[in-house]
């Protein structure tokens, strides 16, 4: 993902920085070549040593000192870079940023930096200096530069002691901001709406039916619409695959098919688009019983007597309007194109997604998938690839609709 980019990280003075060094670690292990720029203080907190030990390259932070490697090192980095990430970012630098003023190696080297190349901040600080209104103010002027991404700060346990809004994002947010900054903004101002995973239909308090979905493909789905800047509502079923910090703005837990209706029904009406990728149980037990279902004495066998679940695909498909895309998937065993076109045309889909299970490699649980894509007037068959390499090439095809 990051294969032989150049980020660049501005390292500033808070407790924060000592996740630094594990960000670092994972930016190289995606590929990325990294350089790290400090302020004085953020020495305090994080070693030279280790900086430059995990980087292998000398670390800027003294604008002065006669070992660097150019004499103006502020503007070499900055051409060398292909984003800079400034975190943590304490409420002294912010200030100093967002005034343009350039004391040190760091605020140089964003001077230098912020016109012409991304720039992702990510401050953090006590929840009484993040409530300042010069905090609020030097946040705001950043985050109006073109070029500037500002991730507010979480809350939670401060480093002080206290709870409040001041942490810094945790690290698998950052290399998500990190990762969006390469991405064109293809989708910028759309809704997507994705639903994702299984659902799990109750027998008992102990007992459910479900299927083997993992939720990846969705979750891939809802990652690549976030980093080409959708505002992404994923409707998720129970499943174990982690959803990172920042992989879709709005995230709706649901377990069973009837919960999954109901979000995505509700949701439906302010997104431009819907990507059906949940495995939705077709039926569900008619009475879920109130206790552990127990075997009788003598017992071989049980009956359930099952009832259709409410198709959420037909739903969507009947309130669509003429500005709105609805794009379906068919996880089929056999007749599969037939199938498929089937369910494009019942369910008022405009492009429907076929996988097959008689494929090796694809549907459920892997990591990849071989996919058809299929609207009103075209067939592409796409060869075996990474399910996020496939969410890729699905969206490509949204982004031309919409
Ligand atoms: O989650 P993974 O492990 O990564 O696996 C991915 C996947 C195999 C689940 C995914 O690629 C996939 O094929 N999803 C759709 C599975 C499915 O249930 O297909 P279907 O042919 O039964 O349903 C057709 C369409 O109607 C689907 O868009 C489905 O979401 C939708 N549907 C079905 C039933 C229902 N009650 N409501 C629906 O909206």
């Amino acid at each position: 993902m990051l294969q032989g980019k150049h980020i660049l990280i501005g390292i500033s003075g808070g407790i924060a920085a000592y996740k630094i060094p594990e960000l670092i670690r994972s930016l190289i292990k995606e590929g990325a070549q990294v350089r790290v720029t400090t302020t004085r203080n953020a020495l305090q907190f994080v070693t030279e040593l280790t900086l430059q030990t995990l980087t292998n390259a000398r670390v800027y932070s003294d604008v002065f000192a006669a070992i660097n490697e150019h004499s103006t090192e502020h503007i070499s980095l900055p051409d060398w870079a292909d984003m800079m990430l400034i975190a943590p970012a304490t409420a002294n630098v912010l200030g100093k940023m967002a005034a343009g003023i350039a004391d040190d190696a760091l605020t140089t080297t964003f001077a230098a930096t912020v016109a012409r190349k991304p720039v992702v901040i990510a401050p953090a600080m006590n929840d009484k200096m993040y409530e300042n209104p010069a905090t609020q103010k030097a946040m705001t002027t950043l985050s109006q530069m073109p070029n500037v991404t500002v991730i507010d700060c979480a809350e939670g346990f401060l480093a002080c002691g206290t709870t409040g809004k001041g942490r810094m994002q945790e690290i698998d947010v950052l290399q998500e901001e990190v990762i969006k900054s390469f991405y064109a903004k293809d989708l910028a101002h759309k809704r997507i709406l994705i639903t994702a995973g299984p659902t799990q239909e109750a027998l008992d308090p102990v007992r459910y039916i479900s299927n083997h979905s993992s939720g990846k493909m969705g979750i891939a789905l809802a990652r690549e619409c976030t980093r080409r800047g959708a505002n992404v509502t994923l409707v998720l079923g129970p499943c174990s695959t982690p959803l990172k910090g920042g992989e879709a703005a709005k995230v709706i837990n649901v377990v069973s098919a009837q919960d999954m209706y109901q979000a995505a029904t509700h949701e439906w009406e302010k997104q431009d688009a819907a990507i059906l990728c949940a495995a939705v149980a077709d039926f569900t037990p008619t009475q879920k019983a109130e206790h552990k279902i127990k075997k009788a004495e003598g017992q071989t066998e049980l009956n359930l007597h099952l009832t259709l679940t409410p198709d959420i695909a037909a739903a969507l498909g009947a309130a669509k309007t003429e500005n709105q895309w609805l794009i379906g998937f068919a996880l089929e065993t056999q007749n599969e194109d037939a199938n498929a076109r089937k369910k494009l045309n019942s369910k008022n889909f405009d492009m429907i997604v076929l996988n097959s299970l008689q494929d090796a490699g694809a549907g459920f649980s892997v990591d990849t998938n071989k996919v058809t894509l299929i609207d009103h007037t075209t067939t592409h068959n796409l060869p075996l690839m990474s399910k996020q390499e496939v969410a890729q090439r699905i969206v490509d095809a949204i982004s031309a609709l919409l």
